[in-house]
């Protein structure tokens, strides 16, 4: 006859040393729990333990974080049903929120997916806490600490959560805070965040045409056209011209202008027309950056040259008109 099964792993347990832990575990799912508000206060144990589990993997913590205990120490059964952490209580507030979503609203959706996708606390976590975009985590490190704890604070959060799904580190999140640290007025802080986001993704072809832009707007706003074209040469040189493209300088040329740079405007529309001498966008940016600088002379010239290699460029016309009629110029400020 051969033995029943439960005492064979009864004998293998204790001799692997397992028959502690086996016996915790029946001394455990006895217990009940004392201070249930939210799950029913029946709730068998290891269906208690399997959602506290889930807990910890949907916010990447630990039991602590919501429980009193300290860090290495073995729980005390007791302890589980103290209120004294605040997360505790946000909690429950979180598992009523997470129930109203799925009982309450999800219901009155018509024609639902199938099979029906239900709100966890995971759908927005993502193993974190506080469920924030990169974006604002970073945003929030530049408002309070500046360039250089960004920067730690990207290289940190990537060591520990690269490869999982808590946060975005493909191309977009160093690219969104730079344009808003560079609208802030720092450009020198976003060139930086865009450089790193190349090194970061290198492949990228979005990252390398940012990071072009950044450089190029900084050689240029300067106010010295040459270091402009020599960052230009090694920016083709280093991304070749798909990526430092006509656009990039284009796009640089306006940004220049529209921050009121206006000789280093024409710098770099000069640059683009060099580059792309058949273009007559080229021609009429350049245009556009003449007349802003009051050069009422050059300006004529650029547009004329862009409506020859367009005429359907309504827009030289409309503005050579206007140039050649305001011949006493109102327009003479120079800068
Ligand atoms: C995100 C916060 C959070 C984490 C992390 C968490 N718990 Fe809980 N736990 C709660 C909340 C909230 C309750 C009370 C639920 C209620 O009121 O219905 C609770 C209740 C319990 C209870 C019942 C206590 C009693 O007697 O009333 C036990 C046991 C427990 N948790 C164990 C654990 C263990 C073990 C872990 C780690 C694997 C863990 N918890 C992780 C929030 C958490
Ligand atoms: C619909 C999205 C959403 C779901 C689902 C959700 N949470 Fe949250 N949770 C949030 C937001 C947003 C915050 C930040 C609130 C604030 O501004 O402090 C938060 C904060 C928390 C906090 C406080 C973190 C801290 O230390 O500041 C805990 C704990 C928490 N949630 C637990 C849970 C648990 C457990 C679940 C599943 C039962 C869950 N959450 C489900 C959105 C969600």
């Amino acid at each position: 006859m051969t033995r029943s099964t439960p005492l064979r792993l009864a004998m293998v347990l204790a001799i692997l040393g397992y028959a502690g832990y086996a016996a915790h575990a029946a001394a455990q799912a006895e217990q009940k729990a004392q201070n249930l508000k939210v799950l029913a206060p029946d709730i068998p144990r290891q269906q208690l333990l399997a959602i506290m589990n889930g807990f910890t993997r949907a916010l990447g913590v630990r039991c602590n974080y919501c429980h009193v205990g300290e860090e290495g120490q073995p729980h005390r059964p007791e302890d589980f049903a103290k209120d004294d952490k605040p997360a505790k209580n946000k909690a429950r507030i979180m598992m009523r929120m997470t129930q109203d979503l799925n009982d309450k609203y999800l219901t009155q959706i018509e024609g639902r997916a199938t099979p029906p996708v239900h709100v966890q606390c995971v759908t927005c976590h993502h193993g974190a806490p506080q469920p924030r975009t990169l974006q604002d985590v970073l945003q929030t490190s530049y408002d309070q600490g500046g360039i250089d704890s960004t920067v730690a604070r990207y290289q940190a959060l990537r060591d520990r959560y690269y490869g999982r799904f808590t946060y975005d580190f493909g191309e977009v999140p160093l690219a969104d805070v730079a344009g808003h640290v560079r609208e802030a007025g720092h450009p020198e802080d976003a060139a930086r965040l865009l450089a790193l986001n190349v090194e970061m993704n290198p492949k990228s072809a979005f990252a390398r045409r940012q990071d072009a832009s950044a450089t190029l707007f900084m050689a240029f706003a300067g106010g010295n056209a040459d270091s402009g074209r020599a960052a230009y040469r090694r920016l083709s040189d280093k991304y070749g011209p798909t990526v430092v493209s006509e656009e990039v300088v284009n796009n640089v040329g306006y940004q220049l202008l529209g921050s009121g740079k206006t000789a280093p405007a024409v710098a770099a529309f000069q640059l683009e027309v060099s580059e792309h001498p058949d273009s007559g966008n080229a021609y009429d940016s350049l245009g556009e950056a003449y007349a802003a600088a009051g050069d009422r002379k050059h300006a004529i010239e650029a547009y004329t040259k862009a409506l020859e290699l367009d005429p359907k460029n309504d827009n030289a016309r409309q503005k050579l008109g206007e140039l050649k009629s305001s011949k006493k110029g109102s327009k003479t400020k120079k800068k």
